[in-house]
């Protein structure tokens, strides 16, 4: 079995640098879903990271049940979605129901912004509830034992500022889109400077890198897999990875981490400086959404971005 390296966190806990992700694509509980996880925790992983919005929590409860791994070797993450900003104790606790267990590791604010549900909109970042407002109810959650640690995701470093000047407890991570494309060099300076772990999503790039020359010639010369270049980048720039696969090779490749020398991480760290490969894979960060994400413009989320959806620094 693996033995997959633990970051320790600002609280600490510890977290598992490599784990699953279980954005199916779809919204919905499923067999797939609990196949995966199932598969995930056979092969040696401890790290399961699931969201409310993804509708799947009952599935991947089921997988944990059926695992018969002990709930106390396994770290796992849930989020609060933008609907639930202003009641996160009744969220969290309808989680815990649907994941069927007594606390979640990890409680992530999966956004910024909250979705005012009787109006059916996105809230402006000065209306209530904010941010700060949401995350002073999810520290109270930190008290109840339902969530060992809380965190965010999607924060920028205007966002993360704004929220620390009035933040008791300072997030144990930051869960954001990551790969060589958007490396989000500032952003891992920032955190690392505050004792913030930043979690890496899309960290395979949603496999877009299997073509990319410099990325195959890295893992042909190291004889390793397209993925496994991203994933030993990532974690060893100090961010966790959470890879999703529903296919039993690639998980087992996901977690088998290799370690890069120094000149492949520098040809990885400098890929997205090419020219127009600066960019989000997920769509989140495209010019496509019309210079807004879920409600709020770049600028209120945070995000330098020039035309064509490609990121200035
Ligand atoms: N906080 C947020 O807002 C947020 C947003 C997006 C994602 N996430 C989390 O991050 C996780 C990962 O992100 P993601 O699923 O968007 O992207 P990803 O993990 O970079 O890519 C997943 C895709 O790559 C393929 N893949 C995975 N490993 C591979 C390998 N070794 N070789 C070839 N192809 C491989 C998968 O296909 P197969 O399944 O067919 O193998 C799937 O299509 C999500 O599942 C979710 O938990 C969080």
């Amino acid at each position: 079995m693996n033995t997959v390296p633990q970051f320790k966190l600002n609280n600490g806990e510890e977290m598992p640098a490599a784990g699953i992700g279980c954005w199916m694509g779809t919204v919905g509980d499923s067999r797939q879903v609990t196949e995966m996880v199932l598969t995930a925790l056979r092969l040696g992983y401890r790290h399961i990271d699931t969201a409310s919005n993804y509708g799947n929590e009952l599935s991947v409860g089921q997988a944990i049940r059926e695992s018969n791994v002990p709930r106390s070797e396994i770290y796992l993450v849930t989020k609060l979605s933008s609907e639930d900003h202003g009641r996160p104790e009744k969220a969290l606790e309808y989680s815990l129901n649907r994941l069927g267990v007594d606390y979640v590791d990890l409680y992530l604010m999966h956004w910024p912004q909250a979705f005012d549900v009787d109006h059916g909109r996105y809230c402006l970042p000065e209306d209530s509830p904010t941010f700060i407002e949401s995350w002073k109810m999810m520290e109270n959650l930190v008290e109840t034992g339902k969530t060992r640690s809380i965190g965010v995701s999607n924060f920028s470093i205007k966002n993360l500022d704004i929220l620390l000047k009035h933040a008791r407890i300072i997030p144990v991570t930051n869960q954001v889109e990551m790969h060589p494309y958007l490396p989000q060099h500032d952003l891992l300076a920032y955190c690392s400077s505050r004792g913030i772990l930043l979690t890496a999503y899309a960290p395979v790039g949603k496999h877009k890198f299997a073509t990319n020359p410099s990325v195959l010639e890295i893992a042909q010369r190291n004889n390793v897999s397209v993925a496994q270049v991203l994933l030993g980048w990532g974690v060893k720039r100090g961010t966790a990875v959470i890879p999703k696969s529903t296919h039993e090779t690639r998980l087992k490749e996901n977690l088998t981490l290799v370690s890069l020398e120094d000149e492949d991480m520098q040809i990885l760290d400098n890929l997205h400086r090419q020219s127009g490969m600066h960019h989000s894979v997920c769509g989140f960060h495209s010019s496509e959404l019309g210079g807004s994400c879920f409600g709020w413009t770049y600028a209120q989320l945070g995000w330098d971005m020039i035309e064509g959806g490609i990121m200035r620094s």
